[in-house]
């Protein structure tokens, strides 16, 4: 054994030493727990969103030099740290010792909403900035950085954010890039258009090459970075420095008998997710063979602990050669296509060797493994002493590498391609690499990837090309491992390329690449194989004349998926904003955004815990009706920390087993005797720290039983033959419209029946559900919760526990997002942390894990449309008669509130008559809830996809059918009685011809269409969607409070959850209370503070929810200031007499000496003739689809948003481009599946894929129109959080459009003329759906066809 020694890092600056250390414990964990440093967040514990990102430094004594990546805290184990320094958001600056540019800017250019992305961004770019800094790239203009706008861009190309859509983001980072033009820069708060380059720069928070860049301390030079031996009580981790120390550990291990655990950067771990039960972990980053490069005439050998970042780097180090071999070109193809693996924080830290290792032993879709397999990869194994080296082919195919085997190194050989061999006409080789997947850049496995290594010649005779040789690899598409497709390369070798050969080749292909059983998008993958096939040959086909430059080829008609995918171009940004209620419509910076950014903002799950903090994890059914026998723990954890289970048992008496209440009814906090919902609660496990919670939670056994228990309800057809349904209060059932049977008698057409169905979508907030609860004195409990509802917390824990509600305290200061999902669903987190500290009487948290976030979350509303529709010739719509089956889950929640929200958003359209029955089923599903634009996002959609029938009915252009069909006024006070307001105030007309203008509609139109006639593989859709939306207000608490140095302190019943709420509080406060009219009143939105909302400070806060609750906080703080002005003026106007003006200041101490009450508080009940309003906005979408992948690219997206007269529009603009990017979400990419019995199968980033910054609109123009005084509206402005979301329906529809000429173009190949538009586009219209729709075999009918036709 080794003498123990102890783990040394820095972290900020700050020595740590630590002598025992959990071998199992991340790098995230002990920051959170351990050190001060919160700015790294718990996102998904997975690799897959970039919360935690921190910047690692390493010195290499060798070089003398510092290396700096960024690495994702949550997969990085601890013990793997030992001499390295930390950098984390706070240590690159933060508010006390000054904050770093990236802070300001991203806080400038407005970049950051909830804040709980941000910081792991910041951390992102700054690691960017540092190695730009270290290239020998020639010098930048003062205040840039030696980045590029490529690199600024991709730097977040791995990070997600749920509430920007990113575009703010990327600015903030190209700010600092060297080849920027200040023009592309979007909306921010340092300059205004049209200011020159220099002033615009001299007004960016100054930024200096190597400024206070990573500051490496001095005493992390000695330690050896490679020795360490430490143990906790169980477990030990080992360093070994040599082959031969190495091998002794496994001898070792044998006579001990120990788990082992190889670890390099443990990445793997992302995936796998089983870190925990080992006893030995072994680093083999020490061991000098697996870090090695060798580089001679035969090939280069990469040691397999070498980093994919660092083979990058070494791949493409050749480039700069002499000459560009066929050899060189291979290897910079490589490393091109090793760019699109997982994301650049990953790919600094994971080893080649652990990517082939788990492909290997875990069938894990490698990339890696298939290209290096086209190109004869070999691999260098030890077992035992054993040391042997075979190809990488056999390697995949050997049964599971052995615990004590090592994979040493891989070597790509040269195939004697290594000489120059562009002079030797007779034959090239030509290599290429293929992936697609549901993003092009940003962590996405592929659901096929491919390689093709091929030697062709020019035939003499014909021209043609030869195949004289191929090795075609084939990978990640539902194989135990890559594979060759050898059938195929022996049927192409020696044959003289025709669309002949091709045909036989590709339906060859397709017999042989059929994934295995269970797979999903089985169809699709396949068809991939052979879409990458004839991508590589057609060419070829089409002019070998091209084939010129030794390895690939260039056809701007064909499509090339894998060319460098474009981020974004500039966005355009309009803001009409006004100056009438000064500071209120400015844009100012978001309240706290710089401290989001530095990540010292404090989220409820920053708080440091109380001593004897107790952690909880749910345990909850796998089952969808069942009865709960009973649930055992795994008795080696009881012994460990975990502390017990509480369940509907440990309800006390008096009290209530109670999870949640809103008017329409109430959930019980656990299942009792029966579980009624995948997901629902049965228990909560208390544990010493959360990940033993976790563990504890997940191996818990549960047995069931569904003995003389009916089936579960699983469907909306079950539920309507069960009669299940929630009942819907009649006062919120919406009105019908107009004379059916009359509207269908004056129809020239009918569609009768038509079915469609909408699914899921889930929250993704970055901070999952989380609560601490604290017992106090007498019975009391102080709850902390991420809520976006805290009253109806306070009341339902009261009911839970049985007491009192004056015993009970709810604090929350800010939300990472919340999106619908911090309401409801929120209230049994609080609930289940208060029951258990009210129990156990001590402090109890939770922070819910991803997946199971994801499992219980519920989410969005799926739904049943059956409709029938009449309309006449020109379009126009007669009547529509909808028959809705709302899937509800198990319990109400909001659910009853469908109908209405549903009926609200199809009313956009004037529909001459319409008729609805919309039943709420009551399911074994987890219980839905609100998400942003509940049943509004659904009912908009129906709309759309009605008028997109009735023009494919009628082959009329169907944006001329939307037209005829929008509402007049007068048409729009039939069907929104109770809102249509002014006749001027109704802006969609205007909004809908206007928006033809800036996004230069029917001449992009024009454009789309030439574009289809001439490209063969990609075609183009753009489509004009409007928006009207509902809006209702609801009453809201205020209270403003001064203090005697003038300083203003504001509470509101609304919560900030990202939406700006805090910032437009602040603008109104010191508008309102600059009506007092004396010195210093104009500078007062400095001297207020909004604070967090407390329901014992605040009674009847209610919901934050439906878009207004800024508008009605902003009202609430208007009313307070106005009383407080009034209590004041007496004060004022004599002092003013007496000293001719007065200061703020000095009035406000007088006061105070007066005794003037200087704290107000109201309720605002908005009028019911104000209550409710309409909103307006419109969008044009265009879109580019691949005909041989599905693929989507989202070319350019055009706004006009009505938002009366804007509160603040820098706040606006930020909810309508991050509601919009969440719709686009909704509609093209995230697929919330579940299996049969709802159990969701979308448990994490891996397979539940929201929009990142390679997914957005390319170019993104948003403008914000200021319509003007709306009376009864809070100083005239109107909500922005929800109805943009609505508005991505228009890339949906474009999609659908560029489909459609897909269609036709495919049946032109079967001699099939006439359109076939007939269809109905799912949602979400991913890659495989569109490819569906496409043709699955397109190729194939193409190859056909071209065969026919020869
Ligand atoms: C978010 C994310 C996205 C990803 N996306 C992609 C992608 O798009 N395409 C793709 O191809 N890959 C992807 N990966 C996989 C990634 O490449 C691997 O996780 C990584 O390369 C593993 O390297 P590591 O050093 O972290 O291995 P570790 O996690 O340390 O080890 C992995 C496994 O291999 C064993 N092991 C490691 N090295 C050796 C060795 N030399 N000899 C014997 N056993 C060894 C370990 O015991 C362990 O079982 C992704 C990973 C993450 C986390
Ligand atoms: S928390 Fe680490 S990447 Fe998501
Ligand atoms: S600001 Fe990015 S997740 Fe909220």
């Amino acid at each position: 054994m080794p003498t123990q020694t102890s783990l040394v890092f820095a972290v900020n600056g700050e020595r740590f030493e630590l002598f025992k250390v959990d071998p199992s414990t991340t790098l995230l964990e002990f920051l959170r727990s351990q050190t001060t440093f919160k700015s790294v967040k718990l996102g998904c514990g997975e690799g897959g969103c970039g919360a935690c990102v921190v910047l690692i430094s390493k010195y290499d004594p060798i070089l003398d030099r510092i290396e700096d990546f960024t690495a994702s805290s949550c997969l990085t184990l601890l013990c793997s740290i030992h001499g390295c320094s930390i950098t984390t958001s706070e240590g690159i600056g933060n508010s006390k010792d000054g904050l770093h540019p990236i802070h300001k800017r991203v806080a400038g250019f407005h970049a950051s909403q909830c804040g709980f992305c941000t910081p792991g961004m910041c951390v992102s770019l700054f690691g960017t900035l540092v190695n730009a800094e270290k290239t020998n790239r020639l010098d930048t203009p003062p205040g840039f950085s030696k980045v590029t706008v490529t690199e600024a861009e991709k730097a977040i190309a791995g990070n997600l954010c749920r509430c920007t859509g990113y575009r703010p983001i990327a600015d903030a980072c190209k700010s600092f890039a060297g080849d920027v033009d200040m023009e592309d820069l979007g909306f921010n708060s340092f300059w205004r258009k049209g200011e020159n380059k220099d002033l615009k720069l001299s007004r960016l928070p100054q930024y200096e090459q190597n400024h206070k860049n990573v500051i490496f301390p001095m005493f992390l030079k000695e330690i050896k970075p490679d020795v360490l031996f430490l143990a906790s009580d169980k477990r030990s981790w080992h360093s070994p420095s040599s082959i031969m120390e190495l091998q002794r550990l496994f001898e070792s291990n044998q006579v001990n008998g120990n788990r082992i655990k190889l670890i390099v950067s443990n990445t793997a771990m992302g995936y796998y997710k089983d870190n925990y039960d080992y006893d030995r972990y072994i680093d083999l980053r020490g061991v000098p063979e697996l870090s090695k490069i060798r580089k001679d005439q035969t090939g280069i050998e990469i040691g397999a602990a070498m980093t994919i970042s660092k083979a990058i780097e070494v791949l493409k180090e050749e480039i700069s050669g002499e000459f560009l071999s066929d050899f060189v070109r291979i290897l910079v193809k490589i490393a091109d296509h090793m760019e699109k693996v997982a994301s650049s924080f990953i790919r600094n830290t994971a080893s080649i060797g652990g990517n082939l290792v788990i492909a290997q032993k875990n069938n894990f879709p490698s990339d890696i493994a298939t290209i290096f397999l086209a190109v004869d990869s070999m691999v260098q194994i030890m077992s035992g002493t054993k040391l042997e080296w075979i190809a990488l082919e056999e390697f995949l195919e050997r049964p599971p590498l052995s615990l004590e085997s090592v994979l040493l190194s891989i070597k790509i050989p040269s195939l004697g391609l290594n000489k120059n061999n562009s002079s030797d006409q007779k034959s090239k080789f030509l290599f290429e690499t293929y992936r697609a997947s549901p993003r092009p850049l940003g962590n996405a496995l592929p659901y096929l990837n491919a390689a093709f290594l091929v030697k062709v010649s020019q035939c003499k005779d014909s021209g043609g090309t030869m195949i004289d040789s191929c090795r075609l690899s084939f990978g990640a598409y539902g194989t135990k491992h890559a594979i060759r497709e050898k059938n195929v390369e022996q049927l192409l070798e020696g044959k003289l390329l025709s669309f002949s050969i091709l045909h036989d080749a590709v339906n060859l292909l397709i017999a042989t690449i059929v994934p295995e059983s269970g797979t999903t998008k089985a169809g699709y993958r396949s068809s991939l194989a052979a879409g990458f096939l004839f991508k590589f040959f057609n060419p070829m086909i089409d002019s070998p004349a091209k084939i010129t430059n030794g390895y690939g080829y260039t056809n701007p008609n064909q499509a090339h998926h894998d060319e460098i995918p474009t981020l974004l171009s500039s966005g355009n940004q309009v803001l009409e904003a006004g100056n009438e209620y000064h500071p209120v419509g400015e844009p100012i910076m978001k309240s706290g955004a710089t401290l989001q950014a530095s990540g010292e903002a404090v989220f409820t799950d920053d708080i440091p815990s109380p001593n004897n903090c107790l952690y909880g994890a749910y345990i909850y059914s796998a089952k969808p009706l069942a009865r709960v026998r009973s649930i055992e723990l795994r008795p080696d954890l009881l012994l460990d920390g975990v502390r017990g289970v509480i369940s509907s048992k440990d309800i006390p008496i008096g009290g209530e087993n109670i999870g949640s209440k809103t008017i329409f009814g109430i959930e019980p906090l656990f299942a009792e005797e029966i579980a009624r919902c995948v997901g629902d609660r049965l228990a909560f496990v208390i544990a010493d720290t959360q990940k033993l919670a976790d563990v504890a939670a997940n191996s818990a056994v549960v047995d069931y039983d569904t003995e003389d228990l009916d089936q579960p309800i699983l469907s909306v057809e079950d539920a309507v033959e069960k009669s299940s349904f929630f009942e819907v209060p009649p006062f919120l059932y919406p009105k019908h419209v107009g004379d059916l049977s009359k509207g269908m008698a004056e129809a020239d057409h009918k569609i009768i029946s038509k079915e469609m169905k909408l699914g899921s979508q889930y929250y993704f907030y970055m901070e999952t559900q989380t609560a601490l609860a604290v017992p106090d004195e007498d019975n009391c409990i102080i709850i902390y919760s991420s809520s976006q509802c805290p009253e109806y917390s306070h009341a339902t824990i009261a009911r839970c526990l049985g007491i009192p509600e004056n015993n009970i305290r709810m604090i929350t200061r800010r939300v990472g997002g919340g999106f619908g999902g911090k309401a409801i669903k929120s209230i049994p987190v609080a609930a289940s942390c208060a029951l258990a500290a009210h129990k156990l009487r001590r402090p109890v948290r939770m922070y819910l894990n991803r997946k199971a976030d994801m499992i219980i979350a519920g989410g969005r509303h799926p739904m049943k449309i059956t409709y029938s529709v009449g309309f006449r010739n020109d379009g126009k719509i007669t009547a529509l008669e909808l028959q809705i089956l709302v899937n509800a889950g198990i319990y109400v929640d909001i659910s009853a509130i469908m109908p209405h929200n549903i009926v609200g958003a199809i009313k956009k359209y004037d529909w001459g008559a319409l008729s609805f029955d919309i039943k709420v089923c009551r399911t074994n599903h987890p219980s839905r809830s609100a998400m942003r634009g509940p049943g509004e996002v659904q009912g908009s959609y129906i709309a759309e996809a009605i008028i997109e029938n009735v023009a494919a009915m009628l082959s009329l252009d169907v944006d001329s059918v939307r037209s005829i069909n929008l509402h007049t006024h007068e048409s729009l006070k039939l069907f929104h009685e109770y809102c249509f307001g002014e006749p001027h105030e109704y802006t969609l007309p205007s909004i809908w011809s206007k928006i033809a203008a800036p996004a230069n509609y029917d001449q992009r139109t024009k454009m789309v269409k030439e574009f289809n006639k001439i490209n063969t593989w990609r075609k183009r859709g753009i489509s004009r969607v409007p928006v009207v939306f509902q809006l209702s207000l609801r009453p809201t608490p205020g209270k403003v409070s001064i203090f005697s140095d003038g300083s203003v302190v504001a509470e509101v019943g609304g919560i900030e959850i990202g939406q700006g709420l805090w910032t437009k509080v602040k603008q109104m406060t010191a508008f309102a209370l600059s009506a007092i009219q004396c010195d210093g009143t104009e500078g007062l939105v400095d001297k207020v503070r909004v604070v967090q909302s407390d329901t014992v400070s605040m009674v009847q806060g209610g919901f934050t929810a439906g878009s207004t609750t800024s508008e009605s906080s902003c009202e609430a703080v208007r009313l307070c200031c106005n009383i407080l002005v009034e209590r004041l003026k007496p004060l004022k106007e004599r002092l003013q007499k007496e000293m001719g003006s007065i200061k703020w200041e000095t009035l406000i101490l007088q006061a105070y000496m007066q005794a003037v009450n200087l704290s107000a508080s109201t309720l605002y009940v908005p009028g019911m003739d104000s209550m409710m309003y309409l909103n307006y906005g419109a969008a044009v979408s265009e879109v580019e689809i691949d005909l041989l992948t599905g693929e989507t690219r989202f070319l350019q997206t055009d706004i006009i948003y009505d938002c009366g007269q804007s509160l603040n529009p820098a706040v606006d603009l930020g909810q309508i481009e991050g509601a919009f990017v969440q719709g686009l979400g909704f509609f093209m990419l995230e697929e919330y599946e579940t299996n049969a019995d709802g159990l969701v199968l979308a448990d994490g980033t891996w397979n539940y894929k929201i929009p990142t910054i390679d997914t957005i609109p390319k170019q993104f123009n948003v403008q914000i129109l200021n319509s003007g005084h709306h009376q009864k509206r809070v100083l005239s402005s109107k909500a922005s959080g929800e109805p943009p979301l609505l508005l991505a329906a228009s890339v949906h529809c474009a999609t659908r459009a560029a489909i459609k000429e897909a269609r036709k173009q495919v049946l032109s190949w079967s001699n099939f003329v006439g359109p076939d538009s007939t269809f109905d586009l799912e949602v979400p219209a991913t890659m495989p759906v569109v490819k569906e729709h496409i043709g699955l075999d397109i190729v194939q009918r193409y190859l056909k066809w071209k065969v026919g036709n020869k």
